[in-house]
C-alpha cells in the first residue's frame, strides 16, 4: 500500500464539552482547537486528518468499521469513559483491523481507579496518556509512524 497515509481521529463522549470541562484536569483547549493542532501538524507531515466526536457509541463502532472498509489508514482513538467500560468499541477496533493509537489528555493511571483500566489497551498499539493536547500530537505522530514502519 502506498500513497498519502489518512488518519482518522475518534473523540469519544463529553469531549465536545473540552474547554468548560474540568479544565483543571483536561486542559483550557476547546476541541476546535485541538482539531486545529491536529489538522496543522497533519499539514506538516504530509498526511490527511479527518476528526469525528460523538457522544454515542454506536456512532464511534460505525466510524471505526468504516475506517476498516478503506477510509483510513491509523486511528488516534480517545473513547473518554468508554474506554474503561465497552467491550463493543474494543470488538469494533479488532475488527477494524486497522493500527489504533489510544490518548488521553489526562493521565488516567493517576486518577481514580476505575479508569486504571482500559477494555481497548490490548487491542491498540499503545497508549498516550498525560499529556494534555500533546497526547493526540504524540498519538498522530505514531499513528504515522506505525503505517509507515507497516508499509516497508
Ligand atoms: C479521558 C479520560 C477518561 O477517563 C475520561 O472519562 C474522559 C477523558 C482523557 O482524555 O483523559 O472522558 O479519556
Amino acid at each position: 500500500m502506498t500513497g498519502v497515509i489518512r488518519v482518522l481521529v475518534l473523540h469519544g463522549p463529553n469531549l465536545n464539552l473540552l474547554g468548560q470541562r474540568e479544565p483543571q484536569v483536561y486542559g483550557s483547549e476547546t476541541l476546535a482547537e485541538i482539531d486545529a493542532l491536529l489538522a496543522q501538524r497533519a499539514e506538516a507531515r504530509g498526511v490527511e486528518v479527518t476528526a469525528l466526536q460523538s457522544n454515542h457509541e454506536g456512532v464511534l463502532i460505525d466510524a471505526l468499521h468504516e475506517a476498516g472498509q478503506g477510509t483510513a489508514d491509523a486511528v488516534v482513538f480517545n473513547a473518554g469513559g468508554l474506554t474503561h467500560t465497552s467491550v463493543s468499541l474494543r470488538d469494533a477496533v479488532v475488527a477494524a483491523g486497522l493500527p489504533v493509537i489510544e490518548v488521553h489528555l489526562s493521565n488516567v493511571a493517576a486518577r481514580e481507579e476505575f479508569r486504571h483500566v482500559s477494555l481497548l489497551a490490548p487491542v491498540v498499539v499503545g497508549q498516550v496518556t498525560g499529556f494534555g493536547v500533546d497526547s493526540y500530537l504524540l498519538g498522530l505522530d505514531a499513528a504515522i509512524a506505525t503505517v509507515r514502519k507497516r508499509r516497508n
